[in-house]
């Protein structure tokens, strides 16, 4: 598209935005009397206007029901989950039975870890990107040092050329074939928190099971966010957080996806619970763990029914809003003008003030653009200052993410105006 750095264009981009009603399904926080322009979501998305009466309603049903809310009233705590399957399958492009709403982000990586890092003599090595985010790290070198290996030796890490800020598929692949039979699991995000680079997951998989590993992602910044197609894709595992691009509250519930040619595999283990007992039986109370098939056998507390309804919130204005694909056509077009906005700030300068180290092909990133520039601080603190909300990330990155679902081209048009003030001062 031919893009336009003024105000009337903006509007008329927003005139002709088939889902520019969704920003007022949402509560947008006020800068001094105005909307703030909220460009976050990469961090934590915004409030859904509907999620206070979702949550007022599990709130009366437990007024009413108490203890037996769980099996009475128009929505059971002990089926509640089962809500959000099928909105979830959706967004990540999977089958219903192979995804659930359980526990937190970290919290799965690891339970999933303990059931897809096998690791014997031969094979014990992971594979991640260089960088990936810290809890990331730190779940695996624990779980590695757990099976009793040294993390120096048995994580690799692929990084970036020297001179460059993303990773190159190839590299990947060719980490991936060098390592190949010591290799027990492929490890990635599925976007990088700090670059914003979304990787070829489909390819990556791929070269994972050639060099007979396991292949599972960190999608915290995918979800919601790009079209995802773990089923078809034959990713084994992944999992995610709903309070960035899924909007689900603040520490909201986590979701899981267990590709379902592992459902009858008896060999994977499991740290199990109660909640991920055969649901027919479980309060038969007996000795001896029988999983309830699909990705629900791997649940282990029952639910945090608060979290599931600000979640159900969340994923109804999803459904609302239609495909995944229709997010991604204006999230492209959106982060693409943000784009246009700052490059034109360096063309008006006449020099690079602000390299952006995402990728420039919209088809390897979301909605993210991070950002660096010398000053970084001063600038982020200006756009805080002026009612532009993104993130600082250290050492030197400014993350400013626009949403399909409540950023208009107005925000990124007046986010660029402020940005261009900031390197003026
Ligand atoms: C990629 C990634 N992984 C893991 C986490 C940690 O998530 P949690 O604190 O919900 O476990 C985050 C948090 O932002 C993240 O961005």
């Amino acid at each position: 598209m031919d893009f336009q750095n003024n105000l009337d264009f903006a509007l008329q981009l927003d005139k002709q935005d088939p889902l520019a009603c969704f920003r007022d399904e949402f509560i947008i926080p006020q800068h001094n009397g105005h909307d703030m322009i909220y460009l976050c979501g990469n961090s934590l998305g915004l409030q859904p206007k509907a999620t206070a009466s979702v949550i007022a309603g599990q709130l009366d049903n437990w007024s009413k029901y108490a203890v037996e809310g769980w099996f009475d009233g128009d929505t059971p705590w002990m089926f509640y989950h089962k809500q959000l399957t099928n909105s979830l399958a959706n967004i990540v492009g999977a089958l219903p039975a192979e995804v659930v709403a359980m526990n937190t982000l970290t919290v799965n990586l690891h339970f999933l870890l303990v059931s897809f890092y096998i690791s014997n003599n031969k094979r014990y090595k992971i594979i991640m990107e260089g960088g990936a985010f810290p809890s990331d790290q730190y779940a695996v070198e624990s779980q590695v040092r757990f099976h009793g290996y040294d993390p120096k030796e048995a994580i690799i890490e692929v990084f970036p050329r020297d001179g460059e800020d993303t990773l190159r598929t190839e590299d990947i692949l060719q980490k991936i074939s060098e390592n190949a039979g010591e290799l027990a699991l492929v490890l990635f995000g599925g976007i990088n928190y700090y670059t914003g680079q979304f990787y070829d997951l489909e390819t990556i998989t791929k070269a994972g099971h050639k060099a007979g590993a396991f292949v599972g992602f960190d999608l915290a910044h995918a979800a919601g966010n790009v079209p995802l197609k773990l089923h078809d894709w034959g990713v084994d595992f992944a999992c995610w957080c709903s309070y960035k691009y899924i909007n689900s509250s603040p520490g909201g519930i986590s979701g899981a996806f267990i590709h379902e040619k592992h459902f009858a595999n008896t060999e994977l283990n499991r740290f199990a619970g109660w909640w991920g007992y055969r649901e027919d039986k479980r309060f038969e109370m007996k000795l001896g763990f029988k999983p309830q098939e699909g990705a629900e056998g791997w649940q282990v507390s029952c639910a945090p029914v608060l979290l599931m309804a600000a979640h159900k919130a969340a994923l109804n204005v999803f459904d609302k809003a239609g495909s995944i694909q229709l997010l991604r056509e204006k999230s492209k077009v959106l982060t693409g003008y943000l784009e246009f906005l700052i490059n034109g700030i360096n063309r008006e300068q006449s020099k690079q003030i602000f390299k952006i180290i995402t990728p420039k092909n919209a088809d390897e990133r979301g909605c993210q653009l991070s950002i660096i520039c010398d000053n970084g601080k001063a600038i982020f603190d200006h756009l805080v200052k002026n009612g532009v909300l993104g993130d600082w990330r250290e050492p030197d990155v400014i993350r400013l993410s626009p949403v399909p679902l409540y950023n208009s081209f107005k925000d990124v048009y007046m986010a660029g105006k402020i940005l261009e003030e900031a390197v003026k001062r």
